[in-house]
């Protein structure tokens, strides 16, 4: 399935893509929860794609069908143009798996505290054949180097409680990277590392995408993260990505009126010393209309009875009756 493409190439995309999940409601009733609803999502080689939005509205559900971990109820999803849902349709081969890697939030949880570092990193190199029994270990050696956990020979034998967060997460990162992927997800990668080393761990990823052209997903409720690491922002609001362009125009120039009021929230959070405390939001119940209206400063009378379509306009995608519905030819 791996075929050669170089920078730029897309490498997954998640076509039209939706999920909704059955909540129960108080009384006992249940309804049904939009978590991903008609989602474009392209990953290219050597491209980092942040997903932003406040909790609950998808990222994670998003991540998880990236992953395989959780399957779409409609949508494809697609790897060199081929849909995998309907080509591996019991779940994901393990050369998805390969290509598809993950590293989580909680880089203690995600470690297993009994073992020492090289059997982190051997087992992978085993299981999916990136090396022999014999050169494994010098391998999973040359992967400490590569996270920049040196000397290497130091922390090759040390348990996780001998690592300090940022060093743990160190390591889950190149486990993932053992089976040369080409695509890495991370949720939320430094929300549990201090402040003090969150930028270190965001450089490593960034060098990590340019050298090995990794297409990265990075899943973060944090815009400072990705104004630091993205080519891309993806605004996502109740399932539905209400906003899609290049950082530096999203964070610049925000069109939707979500990312406005998120960009909004941000600046007042940097102007006061407390922690931003996201707005309770009412679920994401199957609904008319834009499910942003309530909210919306600049709502409109079409808003209350249509959920506005994707559409382009001046190279994003926007989700919001503001911007025209049909694009004119030649519109990214
Ligand atoms: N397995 C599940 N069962 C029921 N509801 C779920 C499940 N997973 C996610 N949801 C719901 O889907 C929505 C999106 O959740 P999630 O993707 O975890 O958001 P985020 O990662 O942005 O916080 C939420 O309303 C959540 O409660
Ligand atoms: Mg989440």
């Amino acid at each position: 399935m791996s075929q050669p493409s170089g920078p730029g190439d897309p490498v997954l995309h998640l076509r039209r893509v939706r999920k909704s999940f059955r909540s129960s409601g108080s009384g006992g009733s249940a309804r049904r929860v939009v978590a991903a609803e008609d989602v474009d999502l392209v990953l290219r080689r050597g491209e980092a794609v942040a997903l932003v939005g406040e909790s609950g509205s998808g990222k994670s559900t998003l991540a998880r069908i990236v992953l395989r971990l959780e399957r779409p109820d409609a949508g494809e999803l697609l790897v060199d143009g081929v849909d995998m849902l309907r080509r591996e349709p019991r779940g994901a081969s393990l050369e998805y798996r390969r290509r598809v890697q993950m590293v989580f939030q909680d880089p203690f949880g995600s470690l297993n505290p009994v073992h020492d570092v090289a059997h982190h990193l051997v087992r992978p190199l085993l299981r999916h054949r990136r090396a022999t029994r014999a050169d494994a270990p010098k391998q999973a050696l040359e992967l400490l180097r590569t996270v920049g956990l040196e000397p290497a020979e130091e922390f090759i034998h040390r348990r996780p409680y001998e690592l300090s967060g940022g060093q743990r997460q160190r390591v889950a990162i190149a486990r993932a990277l053992a089976v040369e992927p080409d695509v890495l997800v991370a949720d939320e990668p430094t929300s549990m590392l201090d402040v003090s080393i969150r930028l270190d761990i965001l450089g490593l990823f960034d060098r990590l995408k340019r050298e090995r052209q990794l297409a990265l997903l990075l899943i973060t409720h944090d815009l400072a993260s990705a104004r630091y690491l993205a080519d891309r922002v993806l605004v996502l609001f109740q399932g539905r990505i209400v906003e899609d362009g290049a950082t530096h125009d999203v964070i610049e120039r925000p069109a939707h009126p979500y990312t406005r009021a998120l960009l909004a929230a941000i600046a007042d959070q940097e102007a006061s010393p407390h922690p931003l405390v996201a707005p309770k939001l009412s679920p994401a119940v199957l609904s008319e209309g834009c499910p942003f209206r309530s909210r919306c400063a600049d709502a409109m009378e079409i808003c209350a009875h249509s959920d506005p379509a994707p559409r382009a306009h001046e190279g994003r995608r926007l989700r919001c009756h503001l911007y025209p519905a049909a694009a004119p030819a030649g519109v990214a």
